[in-house]
């Protein structure tokens, strides 16, 4: 293509733009700025938006350190009173010497029947001579001493009271009202009666191994026991 003619349209078209430019007035100066316009009006409020996702759950923390001791509590209240003791057995000596208790030494070491049998015996041998010998103190005595003799015997053994007793007690007090009489054939007659008693009961009670007492028959005696009291009044 030949670009002559449009260089020469392009000249033509400048040359008349100068031209025309060349003719205008000199330019007029700037006018003063346009007042400011008034405020727009307030907008509406923004509607809530939607709640967020709940987040992960947090990891576990460290164990946290003890804290200090606390202070001590009050005291609390009084409890109730307890139940009644039970009576002690030691301060009562009274109650201790006045009942049977095998388990205490004292008692443990008082003679039970036996002894006190033997002493019936001597009463009942010192008693038929001095009845003979008309001896009615020394009779009156050695009863008495039979009625001591059974009352030591059912303290220490207070099973066989009501046996030695329904014995001793008629037989005792026939004997003395004999001697008080100074009736020998009384005498003789309730000394034997007494002895009879003496032997039932035997045959029905034991003693220590035996089961009655019948081994030891009494009778009445041939010689006194102590050649030194004389029973002549
Ligand atoms: C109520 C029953 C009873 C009467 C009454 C009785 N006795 Fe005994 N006698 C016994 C018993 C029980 C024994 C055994 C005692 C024992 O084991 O500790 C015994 C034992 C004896 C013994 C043996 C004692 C010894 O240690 O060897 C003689 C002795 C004895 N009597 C004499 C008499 C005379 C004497 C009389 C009457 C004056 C008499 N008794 C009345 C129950 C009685």
């Amino acid at each position: 293509m030949n670009k002559k003619p449009l260089i020469l349209v392009v000249s033509l078209f400048m040359v008349l733009v100068l031209v025309l430019t060349g003719c205008a007035g000199p330019a007029g100066t700037t006018g003063p700025a346009g007042a400011q316009g008034p405020a727009g009006e307030k907008g509406t409020t923004g509607a809530q938006g939607p709640a967020g996702d709940r987040g992960p759950a947090g990891t576990t923390g460290p164990a946290g350190v003890q804290g200090p001791v606390g202070p001590a509590g009050t005291a609390g209240a009084t409890g109730p009173a307890g139940p009644a003791g039970t009576a002690g057995t030691g301060g009562n000596v009274t109650a201790l010497f006045s009942t049977v208790n095998t388990s205490l030494p004292l008692w443990a070491a008082l003679g039970g029947t036996a002894p006190r049998m033997l002493e019936l015996a001597e009463h009942f041998n010192i008693m038929w001579f001095a009845g003979q010998a008309g001896n009615w103190d020394a009779v009156m005595f050695e009863a008495y001493r039979v009625d001591e003799t059974v009352k030591a015997n059912v303290i220490v053994r207070p099973a066989r009271k009501e046996a030695l007793e329904s014995w001793s007690k008629p037989a005792v007090a026939a004997i003395q009202q004999a001697a008080t009489s100074k009736n020998i054939t009384a005498f003789v007659a309730e000394y034997d009666r007494a002895i009879l008693g003496c032997n039932a009961c035997h045959m029905t009670m034991g003693g220590g191994p035996l089961g009655n007492m019948s081994a030891h028959k009494i009778i009445r005696p041939t010689s006194p026991l102590y050649s030194n009291i004389n029973l002549n009044p």
